[in-house]
């Protein structure tokens, strides 16, 4: 990214005035239990750390408007991973300093008891590993090493376009980190290093590069941002996110062999194809789960961002497992269950085509649903959610069977013409006589959509206040809905 906008008038920070805090309680698209920041700009999650108990979440932040610039480290903490308490910004520019443009993308490790970031510091067109150390429990305080940036320049001998974002792990005592990177003319990289104390760093080789012009399996781009690697259940993931001529993607993934730190692809994919998801990070926590978060970008007009003073909120956090077929699977992490409040369910139903079942009793833009389908002789069967009474504003999460895929179809989820209208789609076989399991998080302007180990995300903007419906529907033939049941989700700010 650049840093454009950096022109555009400051606005004090870090003090947020009431005003300020009143415009966003009052906003319908703000999103009520995904993490984001109490305004401004918000991208990647970073940090991540289970400390004492506590999560935390650092992410990068602009302090002085909606807008990419001037990034700076954000911090959030929370005992039960669902409620969240906003804290002191942890990582600014330091004026002359390594990071004086910036403090981008990096991760946070356990050093022996004392908490660390390795992360981008940006000057000029410097990309540079640097390191920073917390003492205190909250780990609210952090100290810059005067030895900034730990890694002076880029290997001398690839011709790299981009060199940034860092994946570290401890192994046999000693330091390994991988980098995202790309190779000018072939592919992007992750960049793979070994220290012995986080300071000093010997450069080994790339574990993996792809082929910027294979479309097949997975379409990598030709620079990886954030890559993350880590093992899972008995193999090992690399996920990367595709950057290419400056625009941003999709993050895709390798999961396979990782023997003499050399990455052999097994199954590729996407770890959310709903148009949104970016720059992931994963971290372990005390309970041994493999938990992701991803930032889910806007998808209206740079204007409409600045009009609204805020932009970008984090996925729900997931839990990751590699399922049967080699594949990564995703799970929403069963702490969010703490936010469920008013409980509809409807009796078992039979579906049949052309016109929709409207669920009287359900409705809400803040509500988890779960929906089982015995796919009958449908072709297609779905849950139509945010829909106006006249059914002008919906959005469709639509599995169609005759091309195994999920979709979610978002073209007439606004009235409004400035926001994304475009559908997503992504595999999903269910084998005949399975149940279709949909797994549906709405929070206003984000749909995110869990089945069968896939997830997929989306933002939507209605314009309508009364978009509030759930409809359950089926194509080409008869469905039995074997389960429905919807839960208000309360706040995660209470
Ligand atoms: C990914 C990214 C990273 C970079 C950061 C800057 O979204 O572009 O590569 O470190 O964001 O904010």
């Amino acid at each position: 990214m650049t840093d454009s906008g950096a022109t555009t008038k400051l606005t004090p920070y870090p003090e947020l005035d009431a005003e300020f805090h009143a415009r966003m309680a009052a906003d319908p698209h703000r999103p009520a239990y995904h993490f984001l920041s109490e305004g401004n700009w918000l991208n990647d999650p970073n940090g991540l750390i289970q400390w004492q108990g506590n999560y935390h979440l650092f992410y990068q932040y602009n302090p002085y408007g909606p807008f990419h610039g001037t990034v700076h480290w954000g911090h959030a903490a929370s005992a039960d991973l669902v409620h969240w308490t906003h804290l002191p910004i942890a990582l600014a520019p330091t004026p002359g300093g390594a990071d004086q443009d910036g403090c981008w993308s990096g991760c946070a490790v356990d050093n022996n008891g004392v908490a660390t970031f390795i992360y981008t510091g940006v000057r000029g067109k410097d990309q540079l590993p640097c390191i920073a150390t917390s003492t205190d429990d909250m780990l609210v305080t952090w100290q810059k090493y005067p030895g900034n940036p730990v890694i002076k320049s880029r290997p001398p001998d690839l011709d790299l376009i981009g060199y940034r974002d860092h994946s570290v792990w401890h192994e046999n005592g000693t330091w390994y980190q991988v980098i995202g990177a790309g190779i000018k003319d072939v592919g992007g990289t992750a960049l793979l290093y070994r220290s012995p104390d986080l300071l000093t760093w010997e450069y080994l080789h790339p574990v993996l590069i792809g082929d910027k012009q294979a479309r097949d399996p997975v379409w990598t781009g030709e620079m990886w941002e954030c890559p993350d690697l880590f093992p899972l259940d008995g193999t090992h993931v690399l996920m990367m996110s595709v950057w290419n001529d400056h625009q941003l993607y999709y993050t895709a993934y390798v999961a396979g062999d990782f023997t003499e730190y050399r990455f052999t692809p097994q199954k590729h994919g996407i770890v959310d194809p709903g148009g949104s998801f970016y720059a992931p990070q994963t971290m372990l926590d005390d309970h041994g789960r493999r938990l992701i978060w991803g930032w889910l970008r806007e998808n209206r007009t740079l204007e409409a961002q600045q009009a609204a003073g805020w932009s970008g909120c984090m996925s729900l956090p997931r839990v990751l497992s590699i399922l049967p077929d080699g594949t990564l699977g995703q799970q929403p992490m069963p702490e969010l269950q703490l936010l469920r409040g008013r409980h509809y369910a409807a009796a078992a139903m039979d579906l049949l085509p052309p016109l929709p079942e409207r669920l009287d009793d359900m409705h809400g833009d803040t509500l988890e649903i779960i929906a089982e389908f015995d796919l009958g002789d449908a072709t297609a069967v779905g849950i139509n959610v945010r829909c106006s009474p006249d059914d002008e504003e919906q959005t469709r999460i639509v599995y169609d069977r005759r091309v195994q895929r999920l979709f979610i179809d978002r073209t007439y989820s606004s009235l409004t013409s400035d926001v994304g209208q475009d559908l997503f789609d992504s595999p999903l076989a269910v084998a005949n006589g399975e149940v279709l399991r949909l797994h549906v998080f709405l929070d206003r302007s984000v749909v995110e959509v869990f089945a069968h180990g896939l997830c997929t995300t989306a933002r939507i903007y209605p314009s309508r206040t009364d978009s509030l419906g759930v409809e359950l529907f089926t194509k080409g033939g008869s469905a039995h809905v074997t389960r429905i049941d919807a839960w208000e989700m309360s706040s995660m700010w209470t």
